[in-house]
């Protein structure tokens, strides 16, 4: 169709309505010949399409929003009047065509016709003009996130492109406004973000002619959360030596720097927060601090924890008991001191209240139900509760020993010992009579006072004197008299060997007497170890005469050689220095009894009588010698006898003795006198078995 065509033809059809229906009212339209609401892709040619009737060539005016844009009448040879001719051009219906429209042409046109008498008529249409998106940009606001701020916001940025729909994303969710998200022009603004709002933010966008979508990995940024603190392997304490590992962890993002510190000295600097400690010492006890830093923050969170590195104190506790001076007050001690931390040590059956560390006493009144009452004292250690024990009583019954030698002064030096088991350890006190004993020249009293030493010169000067100790601690005392007794022999006896050449000659002496020495006698012939030297001749002494000297603490010599047809007496005689005591009674061993000095008599009686009567009388006698002869011939060695004596005198090696005090068994005191070593000095080496004993005494 031309335009002149159409034109005819459309202002043919305007008259011929008009004339048809005549009284009518005829009037200008115009309508839109295609769509109103145009879009188009900048660069290409758009039309804005009208058709008019109802008048033949009416002026036609194009306006954008309110500012006229072409003006024309339909038909005219003027040329339309066009602001922008190489974008704007009309047809001869009036529409209006965008050549190679540029973007900024978007907009609302409306199309105004008028015609004189048929007054006026419009439409409106609305162009939007878009370009291809490209090259778009995501970008964040502020560059870091952290969790914990007021927003943060993205905004995407193209080179080009025309957004007719843009549409938010985060992990394939979209996003709407709401009150953690508002979607606004261009950008998405996410308030009040967290550590969950870290992914992947999509923005799609539209417009009819092309989309684009483009992603941005968002990470929001936190921490150190709460840390963790804690020591593995999970001990409530450590022992010195041991080996452990502290970790300090806390959530963040980035992974938060954690650092250890002890007694204000930095120890370890790891992401992983690890302290490893081997071989810990109980200086390594205490707290330590775990400071984690976000380095991208800067955030910082400290937290401190306590280590326990124990050790037990050395060895045990240790109890003892001790008497307070110069009261009747008992000081129960118990020590287990060093360690870490130091025990905790109470009595607690003396006292619920009190208790101390390491070391601790309590003093209480002794009284009788603390006698033998064992007190036990609980330490406590968190390693390990240990214990003692201990036993306070009165002193115990015992047996003065009295020792006597001789000092480098010559004098007399005679120890009487008072030990009295008790416990606290007893204190001796020493009487004299009734008059106290203190330490002088005379006196000594040991340190331990269980000791009381007299020197003299004289024995005969202490020998009368009658000694008390006294021993006492706060629970009780027990009491001992020591009468001292001059030089004695208590009990001897003789052991000869098999073939009667050598003797074992043994003695004891009374628990309290003062010796220093023995002087063994003897009566008879000369010892053949004697004649050998030559120098005395046999059988000529009748007296007695010392053989041997021995110590005061010697209770046996061997004599030798001795003849075994021959008759020997032997006895000893104690002395204290030059005193002498009565000697012991008489050890004889030879074969039979000579005369007798009463049988001398009786025959010297005789004389005046016959001589018969000196003849039965000589044969009585001849028969009596005969008859004892044999009679000791054959009681020499009695074997029975022999064998009761060994029994009964092997326990006497360690000599019995006496008792003094109504004790309940018989004390020895020999033990008490004498150490082992000086006890097995005199004891019979070559004394064969069996032992026997001559049974005649003179
Ligand atoms: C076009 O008109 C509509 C209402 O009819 C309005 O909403 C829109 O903003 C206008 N566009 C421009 C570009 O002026
Ligand atoms: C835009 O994107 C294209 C490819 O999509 C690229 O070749 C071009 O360099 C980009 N331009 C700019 C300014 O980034
Ligand atoms: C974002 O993270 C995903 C994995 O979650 C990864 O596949 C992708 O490459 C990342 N994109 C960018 C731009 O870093
Ligand atoms: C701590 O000890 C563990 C093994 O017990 C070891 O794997 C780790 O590397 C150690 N860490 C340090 C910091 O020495
Ligand atoms: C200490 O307490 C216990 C009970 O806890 C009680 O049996 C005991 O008699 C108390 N001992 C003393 C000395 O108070
Ligand atoms: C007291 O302690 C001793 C060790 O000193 C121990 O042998 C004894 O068994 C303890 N007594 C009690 C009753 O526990
Ligand atoms: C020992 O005592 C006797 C008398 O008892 C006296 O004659 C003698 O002088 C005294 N000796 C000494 C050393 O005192």
């Amino acid at each position: 169709m031309t335009w002149s065509d159409g034109f005819g033809r459309s202002v043919f059809l305007g008259i011929l309505l008009c004339l048809t229906f005549q009284g009518a009212h005829c009037q200008l339209v115009v309508s839109a010949a295609g769509p109103t609401r145009v879009k188009a892709i900048a660069g290409s040619d758009v039309t804005l399409a009208v058709s008019f009737s109802g008048a033949p060539d009416p002026a036609v005016t194009w306006f954008r929003g309110i500012l006229p844009v072409v003006t024309w009448t339909i038909g005219s040879s003027t040329p339309p009047d066009i602001a922008n001719r190489e974008v704007l051009r009309i047809e001869r219906t009036g529409s209006l065509t965008f050549v190679n429209v540029p973007l900024n042409y978007t907009g609302n046109y409306t199309i105004e016709m008028t015609k004189s008498g048929l007054g006026k008529a419009e439409t409106k249409f609305s162009l939007e003009v878009f370009e291809n998106i490209r090259n778009v940009t995501l970008s964040m606001q502020p560059e870091f996130v952290r969790e914990g701020t007021d927003q943060f916001t993205l905004q995407y940025s193209m080179l080009q492109g025309v957004v007719e729909q843009q549409m938010w994303f985060f992990s394939d969710r979209e996003i709407k406004t709401s009150s953690h998200y508002s979607v606004e022009e261009r950008r998405l603004v996410i308030l009040r973000p967290n550590r969950d709002d870290t992914g992947r933010y999509t923005v799609l966008l539209t417009n009819p002619f092309s989309h684009v979508t483009v992603h941005m990995n968002v990470t929001v940024l936190y921490g150190p959360d709460e840390p963790i603190l804690e020591a593995r392997p999970a001990q409530p304490l450590y022992v010195s030596g041991d080996s452990l590992s502290l970790f300090c962890q806390a959530e963040g993002f980035p992974q938060p720097i954690a650092e250890w510190a002890f007694g204000g000295q930095t120890l370890s600097d790891s992401r992983e927060g690890v302290l490893n400690l081997t071989n810990v010492q109980t200086s390594q006890g205490g707290v330590y601090t775990c400071t984690l830093l976000n380095e991208k923050t800067e955030e910082k969170r400290q937290e401190s924890m306590i280590l326990n590195v124990y050790e037990k104190p050395s060895g045990s506790p240790i109890c003892s008991v001790q008497s307070v001076n110069g009261t009747t007050d008992l000081q129960y001690h118990c020590q287990w001191s060093g360690g870490t931390p130091q025990a905790q040590l109470s009595f607690p059956g003396l006292s619920n209240t009190s208790s101390g560390a390491g070391n601790f006493s309590l003093i209480v009144t002794a009284s009788d139900t603390l006698n033998w009452k064992t007190v036990f004292c609980m330490a406590d250690h968190p390693v390990e509760p240990n214990k003692c024990n201990v036993t306070a009583y009165s002193p115990m019954e015992f047996l003065p020993a009295v020792r006597t030698t001789v000092n480098s002064e010559g004098k007399i030096v005679v120890a009487i010992h008072c030990l009295s088991e008790a416990s606290p350890e007893a204190v001796v006190s020493w009487f004299k009579g009734s008059g106290a004993v203190t330490s002088g020249t005379a006196y000594q009293i040991s340190s331990d006072t269980t000791q009381l030493e007299i020197r003299d010169y004289n024995v005969s000067n202490f020998l009368l004197q009658s000694y008390t100790c006294t021993c006492r601690n706060p629970l009780g005392t027990q009491e001992r008299e020591i009468q001292l007794r001059g030089p004695s022999i208590s009990d001897s006896s003789l052991f000869p060997n098999q073939d009667g050449t050598v003797i074992t000659l043994t003695w004891e002496v009374p628990p309290t007497s003062v010796v220093t020495g023995f002087d063994i006698q003897m009566k008879g012939p000369d010892l053949l170890s004697e004649n050998r030297n030559g120098t005395q001749t046999r059988g000529t002494s009748n007296k007695y005469r010392t053989i041997q000297k021995k110590p005061g603490s010697a209770r046996s010599t061997d004599i030798f050689v001795l003849d075994p047809d021959l008759t020997y007496r032997f006895r000893v005689i104690p002395k204290a220095l030059m005193t002498e005591g009565e000697p012991s009674e008489v050890q004889r061993i030879g074969p039979g009894e000579g005369l007798s000095g009463p049988a001398i008599a009786g025959i010297a009686a005789g004389i005046p009588c016959s001589l018969l009567f000196l003849f039965l009388l000589g044969g009585l006698i001849y028969l009596c010698v005969y008859c004892n002869k044999n009679k000791s011939r054959q009681t020499r060695y009695p074997v029975s006898r022999a064998v009761e004596k060994v029994i009964t005198t092997q326990p006497d090696t360690t000599p019995h003795n006496l008792l003094t005090g109504g004790l309940k068994s018989p004390p020895d005191y020999n033990r008490l006198q004498q150490t082992p070593s000086e006890r097995s000095v005199a004891l019979p080496t070559f004394v064969p078995p069996p032992p026997a004993r001559v049974a005649t005494t003179v």
